[in-house]
């Protein structure tokens, strides 16, 4: 929608949605509003440094400490507070809405330290589980209690009471540390659904969801059981999310708007006080420094709490340096496909078939061919998008429209035009950058999603003959396709613009054609009547690893966030069903950039063998190599001396991650890594190098031998390049420890730079 989107392929993609919010508001301002000649407000983010004796954490005398930072003429007058939120945790400061000239006179005051515009902020089964490894009454997923006794915080559109995903049966009451609210009537909270409260200024009222995309992310994490769960008959099945007998607190920071920064900064505010375990958060923007992202300044106060941050990696792939939500403290999740595809096949009046997806499945669907339509070719190439009113001079009745993936139109939308033109059906072709990534929508009329090589065989068709001809066959659900998991075409990808020095994303996992629960109510932007609804994006990514996260929180309850992190991501798969590497779009194999450590395996996650810890003060270290000591505090909430002894600035690589992410020229560089052993007491482990090309590894010691439980190790690597022709390329490797029972390995990603 603005510059920050729920991370969800749905129905705009994300720039268009930009582009139609700000034509919408710049409308708005002509319209409406009359001419104001004074500056206008709007709400800003302030940081301000607590006075020498105020104790942290007291909040007796903050809220005067605050309005002392207001311009003397409103702090006095009568209008209405201008202070939107006072944040406890999360940031040292407020909200406010402030115009320019107010902000000036801020910055002459003692103790102020920075203010800016808040951002916008946006939105971006069940099968996956099995998918994963998970079964029901079978194995891990039984051992892990299904998340049982974890809280699980969600930042998102809000929720739909009611719906049975969120039925407590077998969840035990909330932990006694729970402190949060139920906003909702009557009994909607229960057991399962513990917390519900609404940070939305836009929408208030009672949390309800309006969109769907809280409902289905919610439940993704931590949805019960749910038998018969399915959408138009297809995926028939055991609904559930990845850890059904956890707790849920929803917290609603978006409506259709968007999701406004400060109240997505007052929702981390109140989840941590209410006592979640981990927040999950399919929402982003662009990617910016640290100190000016707000879902990076939260989950920073959240990870000092003890609280594991998922988010979504952003739907702006394929291309490179797409990502947001970067910061090393938070898991960064990308969107791969799982195995099972809704099939719906062109055919063709030369007889050929193409293979596509469709989740509105119609079986009394006559297999008559009917005339074939291409949008594109009709005098107007830019036809070739379906957008709105752009068939209304082409005579389309009857007939089959083939569209063309992107162009700013949402692929469902494409199909709304078709219907309301007239068109008996859409082939909706990828666009050339989307390859062989096809997803299942509820399109609105009866549609096949091919790939972009299947749709330039379409067009020559129809370039072929005088009387091009075509059906839609529908197959309904196949599982077991051995390309999964493949990286979303849409999955964004790395390196990070923010940090280029930490490897991102971390993880993928399932996003692609989701089944989850849904509003009840008939959606009329979508086909969908039912209580579930397959939606795409890496929104849908972030609640799988969420939930797994919460299997092992319930599992190690006991363990840091990175503890939780490092557990994933160096349990992760490389390979596919058909056991080759993990795949592209481009049916290629997909890069670092793309994957992270891999593809996330719950089973082998909740046993990682060895963890790699990061601590805060690590955390602040690495913070005081890249900014200034002020851009620090505003995101550590405090004053840090960044020349001491103590917070010695660090580079990335320096960080106790689970990969490296690093840039060599001419000189090798060497960095310490620690892993703890959370194993079998007595274990050893070698290490295993996977070719870095053109680079030269080296580790020591080459055994690390363990004979207690929380034994901590340390091996340092050493990187130096072997030739020196190679300037600006990327090349990557691995190194993993291998034990009996475990392979712990971690991702290596270096640039070569001269
Ligand atoms: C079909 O014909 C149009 C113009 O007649 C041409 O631009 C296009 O490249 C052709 N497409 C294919 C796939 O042959
Ligand atoms: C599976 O792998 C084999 C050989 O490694 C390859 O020939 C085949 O095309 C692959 N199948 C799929 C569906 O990727
Ligand atoms: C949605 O559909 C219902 C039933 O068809 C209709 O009454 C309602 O006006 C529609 N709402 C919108 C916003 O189009
Ligand atoms: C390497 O590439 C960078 C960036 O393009 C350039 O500035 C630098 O001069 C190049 N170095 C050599 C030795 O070619």
């Amino acid at each position: 929608m603005f510059q920050h989107r729920i991370a969800q392929q749905k129905n705009c993609k994300p720039l268009p949605k930009m582009i139609c919010v700000f034509l919408l508001f710049v409308i708005s301002l002509l319209s409406s509003q009359p001419v104001i000649a004074q500056s206008t407000r709007q709400t800003y983010i302030v940081h301000v440094n607590l006075p020498a004796d105020q104790v942290p954490g007291e909040s007796r005398d903050l809220e005067t400490w605050y309005r002392s930072f207001l311009p003397e003429a409103t702090a006095n007058s009568e209008e209405p507070s201008r202070i939107r939120h006072r944040y406890r945790n999360v940031v040292t400061g407020f909200a406010a809405k402030l115009s320019p000239e107010d902000v000036k006179e801020m910055e002459k005051k003692e103790g102020f330290l920075h203010a800016r515009p808040e951002k916008m902020y946006a939105l971006k089964t069940t099968h996956s589980p099995n998918f994963l490894g998970l079964y029901q009454n079978l194995g891990s997923w039984p051992e892990s209690d299904y998340g049982k006794g974890v809280i699980i915080g969600v930042l998102d559109s809000g929720i739909t009471p009611g719906h049975p995903s969120f039925d407590d049966e077998g969840v035990p009451p909330p932990p006694a540390r729970w402190k949060g609210k139920c906003e909702l009537k009557g009994t909607a909270c229960n057991n399962k659904l513990i917390g519900a409260r609404n940070f939305a200024r836009d929408d208030p009222g009672p949390p309800i969801d309006h969109d769907g995309h809280g409902t289905h992310t919610a439940s993704t994490a931590a949805g019960n059981f749910v038998s018969g769960a399915n959408v138009f008959g297809q995926a028939n099945g055991v609904a559930s999310g990845l850890s059904p007998l956890a707790h849920l607190a929803i917290y609603k920071v978006c409506s259709e708007e968007g999701c406004y920064e400060s109240d997505i900064l007052a929702a981390f505010d109140a989840a941590i006080e209410d006592g979640v375990n981990l927040l999950s958060i399919s929402i982003g923007g662009i990617s910016a420094p640290f100190y000016e992202d707000g879902i990076a300044l939260g989950a920073f106060s959240a990870m000092e709490k003890g609280i594991l941050v998922s988010c979504s990696a952003n739907n702006d792939g394929p291309n490179y340096f797409s990502l947001e939500n970067e910061a090393p403290w938070i898991l960064t999740v990308g969107a791969s496909t799982i195995d099972r595809k809704i099939v719906a096949t062109a055919l063709l009046g030369n007889q050929e078939e193409y293979d596509g997806q469709s989740l509105y499945q119609i079986h009394d669907f006559p297999a008559t061919l009917l005339p074939l339509i291409n949008a594109g070719s009709q005098g107007n190439k830019a036809d070739e998008f379906c957008a709105p009113g752009s068939l209304n001079d082409i005579d389309v009745k009857g007939k089959v429209v083939l569209c063309v993936r992107g162009g700013g139109i949402a692929r469902i939308a494409k199909g709304q035009t078709v219907k309301d033109a007239g068109g008996a059906a859409m082939i909706l072709m990828n666009d050339k950058p989307d390859a062989y990534d096809t997803l299942a929508d509820a399109h609105v009329l009866p549609a096949a999603h091919v790939s972009y090589a299947d749709g330039e065989k379409i067009r020559a068709y129809i370039n072929s003959t005088s009387n091009p001809k075509a059906t839609i066959l529908f197959k309904g659900t196949v599982i077991g396709d051995k390309t999964a998991p493949m990286v979303a075409s849409y999955s964004s990808r790395g390196p990070s613009l923010a940090s280029p020095l930490i490897l991102k994303p971390d993880i993928i996992g399932p996003g692609s054609s989701i089944l989850a629960a849904w509003p009840k109510p008939v959606d009329n932007t979508t086909n969908v009547k039912a209580t579930f609804n397959m939606i795409s994006g890496t929104s849908m990514a972030c609640p799988h690893l969420s939930g797994i996260a919460a299997l092992i929180k319930s599992v190690h309850p006991d363990w840091s966030p990175a503890m939780i992190k490092s557990a994933i991501m160096t349990s992760a798969t490389q390979t596919n069903l058909n056991n080759s590497l993990i795949l592209d779009q481009r049916l290629l194999p997909a890069d670092i950039f793309a994957t992270g450590a891999g593809h996330v395996n719950p089973p082998r996650a909740l046993d990682p063998g060895l963890v790699y810890d990061i601590k805060t003060r690590d955390y602040i270290s690495y913070l005081c190599y890249m900014y200034t000591e002020n851009q620090v505090a505003i995101i550590v909430n405090r004053k840090i001396n960044c020349g001491g002894s103590e917070y010695k600035g660090v580079p990335g690589p320096q960080l106790n991650y689970p990969s490296f992410a690093i840039q060599l020229g001419y000189g090798s560089q060497t960095y310490p890594r620690t892993v703890t052993n959370v194993g079998d007491a007595k274990s050893s482990y070698y290490v295993q190098i996977e070719n870095v090309p053109g680079v030269d590894v080296t580790v020591e010691p080459k055994v690390l031998a363990f004979s207690k439980v929380n034994q901590k190790k340390t091996y340092t690597v050493s990187f130096s390049r072997q030739d020196f022709t190679a300037n600006g390329s990327y090349v990557q490797g691995s190194i993993a420890w291998i034990s009996v029972k475990h392979i712990v390995r971690i991702p290596v990603s270096v640039h070569l730079v001269l």
